[in-house]
């Protein structure tokens, strides 16, 4: 489906004089009609990816098999999509391989989903749950355009994951998990039984306060190691002739990315050598619209009394250093 020339049935980008981009399914005998004239599939048919055909107009346009990063981009949208870059980052640091178990929430469009099931291949399996029965028609179409037919690896249940996940695989069989929903929070219980020790559970969230409050409720819980969170930020880059430069327009906000391994069976991570925010572990742990907030609540360290004194002291010695006295007022 990937190589070789065009051929009825393959989805095709076509790029317009002025960089417009048109995405067409090839069909015999059809046509791609714009507001100046047409552009017959059978030009296309039997010609390599890759190609120049021209349009009724006399215009040139480019035409090249999408990519999946293309792909993702194009196709029908239920519910938000995780865009290639962030897509990229958790296969990577999901360190979802070849012929693994993954298991995904939601499915929403199915744009995740496309790049987790190139990553384990036909001989892995991809359990997703989605609980919404449209979005999981939308995104079973979408892959099935993509692939050119159901992929052998991908299950989709449509249920929630708290209820669907236990009822679906055996408890400590699956390598790693991704979640791409409003409250991961809640799924970890049963992520952890899911996952075999070691494995990895990668959460995407919009907002800090998604962040917060799954790192915090798998320090609470336990059996996971400490969370590490991260956000990406790619800048396009203009390159014409001696004009080289960032692109003026960028995406300043996709997501948060956390990722947590799962411990051993009644294994804790060994305590951590720094202080832990008040309120953050444990019995004494609050919910965050309760707390007192604190500089040190915030990660911010504290500055002792005798310091600051010294501190000050030592501004306004400068200070004095610095000022020239000047006449007095009280002199005239
Ligand atoms: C932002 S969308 C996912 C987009 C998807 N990753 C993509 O790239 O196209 C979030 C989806 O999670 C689903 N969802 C939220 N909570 C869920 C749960 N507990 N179990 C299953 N699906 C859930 C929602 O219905 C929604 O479709």
């Amino acid at each position: 489906m990937r190589r070789g020339p065009f051929r009825p049935g393959d989805r095709v980008q076509l790029t317009d004089p002025k960089g417009r981009l048109h995405t067409i399914t090839l069909e015999a005998g059809k046509n791609f009609h714009t507001h100046r004239g047409h552009l017959r599939h059978d030009d296309l048919i039997g010609a390599p990816d890759g190609t120049v055909v021209r349009h009724s107009s006399g215009a040139d346009y480019l035409a090249l098999r999408p990519l999946l990063s293309d792909y993702v981009l194009s196709m029908p949208r239920g519910a938000q999509v995780i865009y290639p870059k962030d897509a990229g980052q958790i296969v990577t640091y999901a360190d979802i391989f070849p012929g693994a178990t993954v298991v995904e929430a939601g499915v929403g469009s199915g744009a995740l989903s496309l790049s987790l099931l190139r990553a384990v291949g036909d001989g892995g399996r991809l359990l997703s749950f989605e609980r919404r029965e449209d979005f999981a028609d939308i995104a079973r179409a979408n892959a099935r355009a993509f692939f050119g037919q159901d992929h052998p690896a991908w299950t989709v249940t449509v249920g929630d994951l708290v209820e669907a996940l236990p009822q679906t695989v055996e408890p400590g069989t699956v390598d790693r998990v991704v979640l791409d929903m409003l409250a991961p929070w809640d799924c970890l219980d049963v992520v952890g039984d899911a996952l075999v020790p070691g494995g990895v559970l990668i959460c995407y969230v919009a907002t800090t306060t998604q962040l917060s409050r799954v790192a915090e409720t798998a320090r609470r819980v336990g059996g996971w190691t400490e969370p590490q969170a991260w956000e990406s930020l790619v800048r396009g880059w203009h390159l014409e002739g001696l004009s080289v430069r960032p692109e003026h327009r960028m995406h300043g906000h996709t997501g948060f990315l956390l990722t947590l391994r799962r411990l051993a069976p009644d294994t804790e991570a060994p305590l951590r050598r720094r202080r832990p925010a008040p309120g953050a572990y444990g019995e004494d742990y609050t919910p965050v619209e309760d707390q007192e907030w604190s500089a040190e609540d915030l990660g911010e360290r504290a500055v002792s009394d005798k310091r600051l004194r010294r501190t000050r002291r030592d501004a306004e010695a400068t200070a004095a250093q610095r000022v020239d006295p000047g006449p007095s007022l009280t002199d005239s």
